[in-house]
């Protein structure tokens, strides 16, 4: 049996979707029971389809998607067509899905597939806003102490990316965030720090894309048209390959290096969405997610050609 057997909650958005097929190349690691798509990147008709595109690239319309919550808790829905396009997965032309929805809110999947398996052996994988996750501990009280861990993309012990104070997914739903980060469930937090170390520069692109196949092809163009807003935003060369570090992680944990702090949700006023993580710490409360601050560039990258290779 895969050392991990996760739900990876997602809005693709071209880095979901590179993660996404991380995940599905690796079945060793990873068994993927299912995929449950958010609003984020883009309006949820299109991340949904957007899953399913992509499940189907893998060669995987076995892998369940079920659609989730079409805004967040509390505020209005804001999307970022501005750096995804407005497919969401602009830079490869995939077909209308084949496969269908499967069946049921992506809430009530999440909650199913936890409370039906032996406690603490699933992993919740966010990698969008955290409304589908926050909602499902919400509705199923037991849940929290039958997750294994959350491993998810969003936050930042430094600047967001949004606002000076946020980071986007935790910035869409910070409310949500909040219910994740006081659930109690152990939480590996991936934030801007560490994903901004895993930039995908032009020779990393070229090696994905001298691959070749399929599959290859398709992940280079999505990277391409990934690049260019950040590149010229921040005026490196390559965009940080944000989602797909939860995935590597879980593949190979030496990757990655962090500590246990304490990280507090702030919901309102011109800080919305910051991640206050104190890192040092300041404040005696308990740590309430391992932060990651550190990757090990080449070998991330090596391991993701490789895999893509493989598909
Ligand atoms: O801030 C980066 C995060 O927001 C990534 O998950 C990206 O896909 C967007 O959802
Ligand atoms: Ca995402």
């Amino acid at each position: 049996m895969a050392r991990h057997r996760i739900i990876i909650d997602c809005d693709p958005g071209q880095d979901d979707a590179i993660a996404l097929l991380l995940a599905l190349a690796s079945p060793e690691e990873i068994e993927v029971l299912a995929v449950t798509a958010v609003a984020g990147n883009v309006p949820l008709a299109l991340t949904e389809a957007n899953a399913r595109r992509i499940v189907e690239l893998a060669g995987r319309s076995d892998v369940r998607v079920h659609k989730g919550c079409h805004r967040p808790l509390v505020n209005r829905l804001e999307t970022a067509e501005y750096v995804h396009g407005e497919t969401g997965l602009n830079g490869v032309e995939l077909p209308p899905p084949g496969v269908p929805l499967a069946p049921g809110h992506a809430v009530d999947a999440i909650i199913e597939l936890v409370m039906a398996a032996e406690p603490k052996t699933v992993t919740l994988c966010p990698v969008g806003p955290l409304t589908n996750i926050a909602m499902a501990l919400v509705k199923e009280p037991e849940l929290a102490s039958r997750v294994r861990e959350i491993v998810l993309m969003g936050g930042a012990i430094g600047l967001g990316n949004v606002t000076p104070a946020a980071e986007f997914n935790i910035y869409v739903d910070p409310h949500a965030a909040r219910v994740v980060f006081e659930s109690g469930v152990p939480i590996t937090m991936f934030g801007l720090d560490v994903t901004h170390q895993v930039l995908v520069t032009r020779p990393r692109l070229e090696a994905i894309r001298a691959l070749g196949t399929k599959v290859a092809l398709a992940a280079a163009g999505l990277i391409d048209f990934f690049n260019r807003f950040d590149s010229d935003r921040y005026e490196v060369d390559g965009a940080p390959l944000h989602d797909p570090c939860v995935i590597a992680h879980l593949i190979d944990p030496t990757l990655f290096k962090g500590k246990p702090c304490h990280v507090e949700i702030e919901t309102e006023g011109r800080s919305m969405g910051r991640t206050n993580v104190d890192w040092h710490p300041r404040e005696a409360r308990p740590a309430t997610a391992t932060v990651m601050n550190a990757v090990d560039a080449d070998r991330f990258f090596a391991l993701l050609t490789e895999r893509l290779g493989r598909l």
